[in-house]
């Protein structure tokens, strides 16, 4: 099954090419049994992708299951996978980027992740996380001196790749003036209902690979209700004109919001913690949505689900970053 997966290689960095599809660990809130385990079933059926962060509490379960694997023969080495660890906001401080990248890879018990991310533009003041992140402890970004210290983790060989996460073109192009390696991926939210064109042509212009997080419309991270693409009449018709998909899983229109973004030529990073569900989600590599499918999805209302502003703070403005800069529809 592994092998069936697509790859792509990142235009930046020494990575590994990267699997099309990852298996994203985060989860409300963190059950770090269930998280190794669900990793363990990811290896079993097919993953050789990974996402993770500090702060999601997920790099030792993540770590513990590879460890595992490796073992019980499902993987016969470390260099099979790639894997995607974040620089907390706490972080984002050039002195302290090295030294969080150790203890993500103490964390994970390996010796390099395949990319590191900057997890968002937004500097806190060091010290343990705190959510909702307060407003006084908000610092201005350096972005310069904290991709410094990204590049010194691909220098050093503790991260093959390094990028960034939930940037817009605005914060894309503080990282690029100030880059001597460009970052190689942004991670952002992407999906049918929040399909971010302008930002994607901007990466594309600058071979930026683009990754998407909540590509089956995401888990409920600041207490929101429904998911807009759970609940997409567009995807659920599509879906229904397919006999055959819809005969082989439950909710077929989450593999139709996939299969669009792996035609975009974007990574998914989709989680469950479901063995079916797991499997359900890689089964679209076989088949292609129609022009009249693609069309259809492109006139999809937009709709972003999480909102930075609640997640960094309940009272107002950063300092560091404008909070609506964070949701720029683009
Ligand atoms: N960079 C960032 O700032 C950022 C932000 C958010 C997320 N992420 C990363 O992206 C990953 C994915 O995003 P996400 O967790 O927000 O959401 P998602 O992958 O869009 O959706 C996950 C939800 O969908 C369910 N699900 C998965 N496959 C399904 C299927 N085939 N049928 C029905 N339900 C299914 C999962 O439940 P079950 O587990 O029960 O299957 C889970 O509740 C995260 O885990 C994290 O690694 C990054």
């Amino acid at each position: 099954m592994a092998s069936s997966v697509p790859e792509v290689a990142l235009r930046s960095g020494n990575a590994r090419p990267m699997p099309a599809i990852g298996m994203g660990t985060a989860a409300i809130p963190p059950v770090p049994e269930a998280a190794k385990n669900a990793v363990l079933a990811a290896i079993e059926v097919g993953y050789r992708h990974f996402d993770t962060a500090e702060a999601y509490a997920t790099e030792k379960p993540l770590g513990e299951a590879v460890a595992e694997a490796l073992r019980r023969g499902l993987v016969t080495s470390r260099e099979e996978l790639f894997v995607t660890s974040k620089l907390w906001c706490t972080k984002c401080h050039p002195d302290l980027v090295v030294p969080a990248l150790r203890e993500t890879l103490q964390n994970l018990q390996m010796e390099y992740v395949d990319l590191y991310l900057i997890h968002w533009p937004v500097c806190i003041k060091a010290g343990p996380p705190s959510f909702p992140a307060k407003k006084e402890d908000a610092m201005p970004f350096d972005f310069e001196g904290v991709w410094r210290g990204m590049e010194e983790c691909q220098r050093l060989g503790l991260a093959k790749a390094i990028g960034v996460s939930n940037f817009t073109t605005r914060h894309l192009d503080k990282v690029m003036a100030a880059a001597t390696i460009p970052p190689a991926v942004n991670q952002v939210e992407l999906n049918p209902v929040w399909q971010q064109q302008k930002l994607r042509d901007y990466c594309a212009e600058r071979g930026v690979h683009v990754a998407a997080f909540s590509p089956l419309g995401g888990q409920k991270w600041d207490g929101g209700q429904g998911n807009a693409v759970m609940e997409s009449e567009v995807l659920a018709q599509i879906a229904k004109a397919r006999g055959k998909t819809i005969a082989q899983c439950a909710l077929p229109f989450l593999q139709v919001s996939l299969r669009w973004i792996y035609e975009q030529g974007v990574t998914s990073i989709a989680k469950s913690y479901n063995m079916e569900r797991l499997k359900q989600n890689l089964e679209i590599f076989d088949w292609e949505l129609t022009d009249e499918d693609r069309l259809k999805i492109s006139q999809i209302p937009q709709k972003k689900v999480l909102q930075g502003p609640s997640f960094f703070s309940q009272e107002g403005e950063f300092t560091s970053v404008d909070p609506e800069d964070l949701n720029v529809v683009e």
